[in-house]
């Protein structure tokens, strides 16, 4: 058996020219076009890549995007003084602080300053409370997972009962995803780096998000059968045959799991797309309730 391969890259495309479409008709109609302002703080070089890449799809899509840029040496307080100002900048829809911050400032309290309407990455302490109750519903829904929601949609993946179990407990995507599935009804169990055999958690999976950062870890025979695979990881292996002297690969060992599972992400070209996407439409969002509270 050979799975279907879930295209991120075309349904990430889909939803910014939706997105696209909206921010033309906002505009159309005299209302502003929604506005992002990212937040970099330090020198992480892989942060400055999704940073970057963050603006060319506001652009693209005809979003405002304001970039601030802080040094490692910024105080906690510099930054919070930053937020509050963004806070009440009525330009400013959507604030996006780009994680990890460098060691030494607490990201909790910088999460916690910022406006939960504003929060478009769902990491202020109210919104990723209500994603964690019950019939409680938060204003935005953190990026990488809102995405995988959708892929596991178009792959036709059937949550309502199933065993879905998660590869990593990260805040960014192990947590809140397995917070998505429990909503959506499936069984959750999340594995992390103690817990004791992996693969004997993966194999009773009928969804498997795998976000656990360690190249192509995940092989044939730690997956069910006709399980729908989320390959999150996007790992630096070195490859001397390529140009670049590396090449990506993710969490799965896609060649072999594709022969067993019944739809799979690839790396790259999966998940990562979707998780600009997604900022996009929480960035509109944003905008949107914007005109109702102002
Ligand atoms: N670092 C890695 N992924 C993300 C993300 O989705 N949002 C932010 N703010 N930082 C990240």
């Amino acid at each position: 058996m050979s799975s279907m391969i879930i295209d991120g890259k075309k349904f990430a495309e889909e939803i910014r020219s939706e997105v696209k479409i909206a921010v033309e008709k906002r505009i159309n109609k005299g209302l502003q076009a929604p506005g992002l302002a990212t937040v970099l703080i330090g020198d992480n070089a892989a942060s400055k890549v999704y940073v970057r890449a963050k603006h060319r799809a506001c652009e693209e899509v005809g979003i405002k995007s304001l970039a601030y840029k802080l040094p490692a040496s910024a105080s906690q307080t510099e930054i919070e003084t930053l937020v509050a100002k963004l806070n009440n900048n009525p330009e400013v829809n959507g604030i996006l602080i780009q994680l990890p911050l460098p060691a030494g400032l607490n990201e909790e309290k910088v999460l916690g300053t910022l406006s939960v309407e504003k929060d478009v990455d769902g990491f202020h302490p109210i919104n990723i409370g209500r994603l964690a109750q019950k019939g409680r519903e938060s204003i935005f829904i953190p990026c990488t997972p809102a995405g995988i929601m959708v892929l596991l949609e178009k792959a036709g993946a059937k949550l309502d009962g199933a065993k879905a179990v998660i590869l990593g407990r990260s805040n960014i995507v192990g947590m809140p995803i397995a917070l998505l599935l429990l909503k959506a009804n499936a069984t959750v169990t999340i594995c992390h780096s103690h817990t004791p055999d992996l693969a004997s958690e993966t194999r009773q999976a009928d969804v498997l998000i795998a976000a656990i950062g360690q190249p192509e870890l995940v092989r044939a025979d730690w997956v069910k059968p006709g399980a729908v695979v989320i390959d999150v990881g996007i790992n630096h292996v070195d490859d001397p045959s390529t140009k670049r002297g590396y090449r990506l690969v993710g969490d799965v060992a896609f060649e072999e799991v594709s022969q067993v599972a019944k739809a799979i992400t690839p790396v790259p070209g999966g998940v990562g797309p979707m998780t600009i996407a997604m900022l996009m439409r929480s960035t509109l969002h944003a905008a949107r309730l914007a005109d109702k509270l102002h």
